[in-house]
């Protein structure tokens, strides 16, 4: 029987259209949900960019049960437990060398806004209390709390909110499809775009900028990969002026480009790392920051005496969430899955650029593990239509993807095979060529 739907006041949903047509998933294993009357449905989109490592994994569940009977919760100021100190020491071996000072949270959002707060309080340690201004980029999604919906830069996640953070400011995008249409891998063009930095710069000060966030690959916009060149001249104008540099890899970490972070992908190391999702495969909120050891040392050394960081969540490192990301953490590797990616890269490749035929397509775009399919607005629609048919279709016909803009995003657990991978393009095929 339904449940009645009317209490829950769902996050990102049109609340009205989904409950006059309710789209309810009961279960899931491996690659696969199936709703409540037992319709398979293939997962494109590992449930929401989280599960890399396919559903109801056995050593996660396990591990998950064993620690909610041994200890269901610690507090964490001012104590501790194993499993937290366990679980930072293993990420460090992770992420690049260097950045393996881990603070928990239970989200992205919360990982963004605990990179900021560090930023500031960094700074402030440093005696360069002035450096507060903080530059996102458009078209970056950085969560929803205030300093990431300040930061973000999608329009419609904005609006409603007012100006929420002062003192911040935005990099333009480097989605440029006249010049980069088509390109599998990273876009040639548009390194360039990063010298907006430099322009920002004269406009503020550097003296007053703390850090500029970015994700290494926007997801939430529909997989906008970075120009060659890019992230390397973010990096140097960054250096040149005492700017702390964050990759935002709520999405892109744990495997999704064929690394284990896009910071090893692309050869770029930035101070500080927001992630969440895959560190738990999905199953318990969770989120971390990787900080430098150098910023972190610098407040162990010139705090006061007594808490360094006045910061933290009740649940930050939770002992079911880490031993959840410890089995997680296993599973990724003794199955390989964190480089996956780069042997399954060519045959995603292949299968989502077989679809450039289909009418209002205008762009395809991939990497790793991850491939996004780009369609014209529809004249005089709402922005998005035709993309969000796509997903009911797909939906529908047995094949979960998701809908971003106008762009349709794939990202599959990291776990899945070739066949599947043409599941998807043969549903996405069928369902497109309908598309009006
Ligand atoms: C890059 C990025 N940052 C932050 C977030 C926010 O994460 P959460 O929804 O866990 O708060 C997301 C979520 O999709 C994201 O993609």
């Amino acid at each position: 029987m339904q449940p009645n739907l009317d209490a829950f006041w769902m996050p990102f949903t049109a609340n009205r259209d989904f409950k006059q047509a309710p789209r309810l998933l009961s279960k899931a294993k491996d690659m696969h949900y199936w709703t409540p009357e037992g319709r398979e449905v293939l997962d494109a989109t590992a449930g929401l960019w989280c599960v890399n490592a396919g559903h109801g994994r056995p050593r996660i569940v396990e591990a998950i049960a064993r620690q909610a009977a041994e200890m269901d919760f610690a507090p964490p100021f001012q104590m501790g437990h194993p499993l937290a100190f366990e679980l930072a020491d293993r990420l460090q071996h992770l992420t690049p060398p260097g950045l393996n000072r881990f603070f928990f949270t239970n989200s992205g959002s919360e990982s963004v806004e605990t990179a900021m707060k560090i930023a500031l309080a960094y700074h402030r340690v440093r005696g360069e209390a002035q450096r507060t201004r903080l530059i996102g980029r458009e078209r970056g999604y950085h969560g929803v709390n205030f300093a990431g919906t300040a930061l973000g830069g999608m329009g419609p996640n904005r609006k409603l909110f007012g100006s929420s953070v002062a003192g911040v400011d935005h990099l333009r995008h480097t989605h440029d499809l006249t010049r980069n249409a088509f390109t599998r891998g990273q876009p040639e063009h548009g390194a360039e775009l990063a010298d907006d930095l430099e322009r920002l710069v004269t406009l503020h000060d550097a003296s007053t900028i703390a850090a500029v966030i970015v994700e290494p690959m926007a997801g939430s916009t529909g997989v906008l990969l970075p120009p060659k060149g890019y992230l390397e001249r973010l990096r140097a104008i960054c250096d040149k002026h005492g700017i702390l540099l964050v990759f935002d890899e709520v999405i892109t970490g744990f495997g999704r480009l064929g690394a284990p972070f896009a910071a090893q992908k692309y050869g770029v190391v930035p101070d500080m790392i927001t992630m969440a999702k895959g560190i738990t495969n999905g199953t318990i909120p969770m989120g971390a920051v990787a900080v430098r050891q150098e910023i972190h040392d610098t407040f162990m050394q010139a705090s006061g005496p007594g808490i360094e960081l006045p910061h933290g969540y009740t649940y930050s490192g939770h002992p079911m969430a880490c031993a959840a990301a410890l089995a997680t953490l296993d599973t990724y590797a003794e199955e390989d899955l964190l480089t996956r990616g780069t042997r399954l890269h060519g045959a995603l490749e292949e299968t989502v650029h077989g679809l450039r035929d289909l009418p209002h397509v205008v762009d395809i775009r991939n990497t790793g593990l991850v491939a996004a399919i780009e369609f014209a607005p529809r004249a005089g629609a709402a922005p998005g239509r035709r993309a969000f048919e796509v997903f009911l279709g797909c939906f529908e016909a047995g094949v979960l993807v998701r809908a971003a803009g106008d762009n349709i995003a794939i990202a599959p657990p990291l776990i899945v095979s070739e066949s599947q991978l043409a599941q998807v393009a043969d549903t996405l095929r069928r369902v497109m060529s309908q598309l009006t």
